[in-house]
């Protein structure tokens, strides 16, 4: 399979998790590397549901490595539970099977809590983030101030370090009117998941770096997507890390000449959770998905914001990303319709513009060009071969694949591992 890359090319929830644990077969490691548990991949299993939050969607194959990269914020308390919650279901999560980067950043209640009151503060304007403490622990990793996992677990070290962060954070607390947080219950809390996730921490760039030595296959995880980017999304209204491909190399430690692919995941429409532009946000699709019981969020469980397919964003996101490969997923959703819009310009203050703008007040006065395209109005989920789908249907993703200028090379048409083809 060679090292891929795989990035979410719209706002997120592309189908990422599916399509990973269809390419976790020819993998050997896979590796998480920006992000935390703000991020909900899910993957079925025959009549298995799993959601995974900050572990890769890798762990439910076994004989996989998954590791957590330097790139990543960490909640250890989080991740105990996950760690326990997949243990329930009967997925091992092991020193053998996962490892966590010893300088991966953590979050702590206070990150959670500057997240909620900052919301909060911003009122009609607020981003809608997940509340996990993300953009925060990101700003003190920026600031030079936050606290790693190999303090976390040098239990000499970490009782002074958590100390004096609170002092600070507490103060801040109190000035935006919250409550202070308390140091016995944080140390008690955050002791015991250190103690759990000590045998699993390492130095996973030099891990990493001796894989790819002898050519292992690595598969690089994204979560969220290129428009939730920090540098390249709808910014404020994105997540605190680089949700695009450079950020695989960044959060792991293997350099940009050891990958061979980036692979792009998006849905055959497109979907938003959380606040900011969505220039072909449409109720009627909103309408049609919900009523199917689809497009609500896996971590936050909100009712996702969906509309047409943005061809000129999705362009970007080749752009930006470098993608050679695309796998469109929820291709069934589309199945009823008798018409199919994609966007493939926008207007604005009188003008035809075919890129996105960098500006997102712009980008909220973007109104959509259509093309519309004939639908296919059978059910495709069934469909195992490419030359089976409907022929509008092949049409359809073809000039997605074209208009995006990528190649397409899978195609989802379920939830299961089954329900995909590739071209
Ligand atoms: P991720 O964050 O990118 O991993 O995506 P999520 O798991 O948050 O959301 C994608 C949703 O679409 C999940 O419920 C998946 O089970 C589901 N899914 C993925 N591919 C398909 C598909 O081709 N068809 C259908 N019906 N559901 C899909
Ligand atoms: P996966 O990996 C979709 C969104 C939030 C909010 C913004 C900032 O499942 O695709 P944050 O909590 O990160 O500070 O929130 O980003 N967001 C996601 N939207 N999928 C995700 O992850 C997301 N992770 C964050 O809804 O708009
Ligand atoms: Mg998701």
């Amino acid at each position: 399979m060679a090292n891929t890359i795989l990035v979410g090319a719209q706002w997120g929830d592309e189908g990422k998790g599916k399509i990973i644990d269809v390419l976790t077969e020819q993998a050997e490691i896979v590796v998480r590397t920006q992000g935390g548990n703000n991020a909900g991949h899910t993957v079925y299993i025959g009549p298995a549901k799993y959601v995974l939050h900050l572990i890769p969607s890798g762990i439910l194959r076994p004989d996989k490595v998954c590791i957590v990269g330097n790139g990543v914020v960490l909640d250890p308390v989080g991740l105990v539970g996950e760690i326990d919650g997949l243990d329930k279901l009967g997925v091992p999560v092991t020193p053998a099977n996962f490892l966590i980067s010893e300088t991966a950043h953590v979050v702590f209640p206070w990150h959670r809590e500057l997240d909620g009151q900052r919301e909060v503060r911003k009122g009609n304007n607020k981003i809608g983030t997940t509340k996990r403490g993300i953009g925060p622990t990101y700003g003190d990793k920026a600031a030079r101030v936050g606290l790693r996992v190999i303090d976390l677990v040098n239990a000499a070290r970490f009782p002074q370090r958590l100390r004096e962060r609170l002092e600070e954070n507490n103060e801040v607390l109190k000035a935006l009117g919250a409550q202070p947080l308390d140091y016995d219950k944080i140390l008690a809390d955050y002791t015991r998941a250190a103690d759990r996730l000590r045998p699993f921490v390492a130095n996973t760039v030099t891990y990493l770096h001796a894989a790819t030595r002898r050519h292992a296959n690595i598969l690089f995880e994204g979560a969220q997507g290129t428009f939730l980017d920090i540098d390249h999304g709808t910014y404020p209204f994105v997540t605190s890390s680089n949700t695009t491909s450079g950020g695989a190399c960044t959060g792991s430690g293997v350099p940009p000449n050891r990958m061979d692919r980036v692979v792009g995941v998006m849905k055959a429409y497109t979907t938003r959770v959380g606040e900011g532009p969505l220039p072909t946000e449409d109720d009627s699709v909103s309408d049609l998905l919900h009523g199917m019981g689809r497009e609500f969020g896996a971590t936050t469980g909100r009712a996702r914001r969906c509309g047409w397919f943005d061809a000129v964003a999705t362009r970007h996101a080749a752009m930006v990303n470098g993608i050679d490969e695309l796998a469109v997923t929820n291709v069934d959703g589309l199945d009823s319709l008798a018409q199919i819009r994609v966007c493939t310009a926008y207007e604005v203050d009188g003008k035809r513009i075919d890129y996105v703008p960098s500006d997102c007040e712009v980008l909220a006065r973007c109104r959509p060009v259509y093309q519309e395209f004939p639908g296919w109005q059978t059910s495709t989920e069934t469909i195992t071969q490419w030359e089976d789908l409907p022929v509008n249907c092949r049409h359809y993703l073809l000039t997605l694949a074209q208009l995006t200028e990528a190649r397409l090379t899978i195609t989802s048409v379920g939830p299961a591992r089954e329900q995909t083809m590739f071209l």
